[in-house]
């Protein structure tokens, strides 16, 4: 494929010059930390030979700094401290770090935002590189925004047809107003034990199970410090399978692989991102028409929220063979043990190739919005 920088210089294949691309990591989301681990990886699997990396950290508490130092101070956040000092930005709140940040930023031909969740995952992020005009790996600002907030993102598969989990809206107001309503509501329906989770969050922050309307009351206060939305769902006995698709306007799916948590009821945050506490079976061990189904749906779930680039689609798995969809991940974790890369190198690409490809989709996304301007 080839790409070509800002300037129009070829990048791939044997040229002179690499192309030059931004690593924005870390992030004020619960996932900070995954986020860090991601990029370290991303840094190990990226072809030196094509690529000059220019890491830029966000702190836990919002400051941009771009970081020169050893790559591995990125995964224990050593690599803060150290930015800090190099940019002269001692403090919290510097404006002059922001500064400094988007300078090295714009001096790239490609950004790679490997952050998870709010300000990172949502199109806010996204937005920012659009108006700075700069090709960026993953969804565009409607997908991602769409994507992180589960109750517009259910609403779009709802839409497209997909077979997903029955679901009430909950809003902070009406809870404050009238606590038992939403028990009511639940057993009018699909009735408990109930699921319930914040709006915006992700990594099973502010989830929980609830057997009756006491406990459904309680989870419902729980999800809401954390966002003014929650979704309430039927609560489903499963497996969870998950599917990576790539692409832009021709999305493909790799086969999906499933999360066997380790001793945990539900698939929390400990067992998601703590290495050891769970294990990926590729591919998922159920019948081939499940597995196909499962891909089509993926596919179908990123057009649904107008997906580019990459997502990880999630899946419930049922004894009896029913597939629903959970939700859609626009920026999945990219560790050593994260699914998404693993079920790309399990479907023949090597993490570098995969990496190159996601930077050739940006590329070219790019050049197809460029086309609204003139
Ligand atoms: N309706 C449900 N029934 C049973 N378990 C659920 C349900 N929804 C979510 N879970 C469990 O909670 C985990 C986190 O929920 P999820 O919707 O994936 O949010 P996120 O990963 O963004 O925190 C899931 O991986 C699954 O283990
Ligand atoms: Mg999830």
């Amino acid at each position: 494929m080839l790409v070509l920088a800002n300037d129009n210089r070829e990048i791939s294949g044997n040229t002179a010059k690499k192309l030059k691309l931004a690593l924005i990591f870390g992030g004020r989301s619960t996932e900070h930390e995954v986020s860090c681990v991601s990029a370290s990886c991303i840094i190990k699997n990226l072809d030196k030979t094509k690529y000059e990396i220019v890491p830029v950290g966000i702190t836990r508490d919002g400051d941009w700094l771009p970081f020169t130092g050893p790559y591995d101070l990125i995964p224990g956040d050593d690599w803060i401290e150290y930015a800090r000092k190099e940019n002269d930005c001692p403090r919290h709140g510097s404006k002059r770090c922001l500064d400094k940040a988007l300078r090295a930023i714009q001096s790239c031909d490609c950004i790679f935002p490997i952050l998870h969740g709010l300000n990172g995952e949502d199109g806010t992020v996204q937005g920012l590189f659009e108006l700075l005009g700069i090709p960026y790996v993953g969804c565009g600002v409607f997908a991602s925004a769409c994507g992180m907030d589960k109750t517009f993102a259910k609403i779009q598969f709802e839409k497209a047809g997909l077979p997903q989990v029955d679901f009430i809206i909950a809003t902070k107001a009406t809870f404050e107003n009238d606590p038992g309503r939403y028990a009511a509501a639940v057993e009018g329906s699909f009735g408990f034990p109930c699921f319930v989770k914040p709006a915006n969050c992700g990594s099973s922050v502010g989830v929980g199970k609830a057997e009756n309307a006491e406990e459904l009351t309680a989870a419902l206060a729980e999800a809401l410090k954390y966002d003014s939305k929650a979704l309430i769902e039927q609560y489903i006995e499963c497996r969870e399978i998950e599917c990576g698709v790539i692409g832009n306007d021709d999305p493909y799916a790799f086969a999906p692989g499933e999360v066997r948590p380790v001793d945990n009821y539900f698939y929390d945050y400990d067992s998601k991102y703590v290495d050891g506490l769970s294990e990926c079976v590729i591919p998922a061990a159920v019948p081939p028409e499940a597995l196909e189904k499962i891909r089509k749906l993926a596919v179908q779930a990123f057009r649904a929220i107008g997906g580019s680039g990459l997502s990880r689609v999630d899946f419930f798995y049922k004894k009896d063979g029913t597939v629903l969809l959970n939700e859609i991940n626009t920026m999945p974790g990219f560790t050593e043990c994260s699914m998404y890369p693993k079920l790309a190198v399990a479907d023949g690409l090597s993490y570098g190739e995969l990496l190159d490809r996601l930077i050739g989709l940006a590329f070219s996304r790019f050049e197809e919005d460029k086309r609204c301007f003139k």
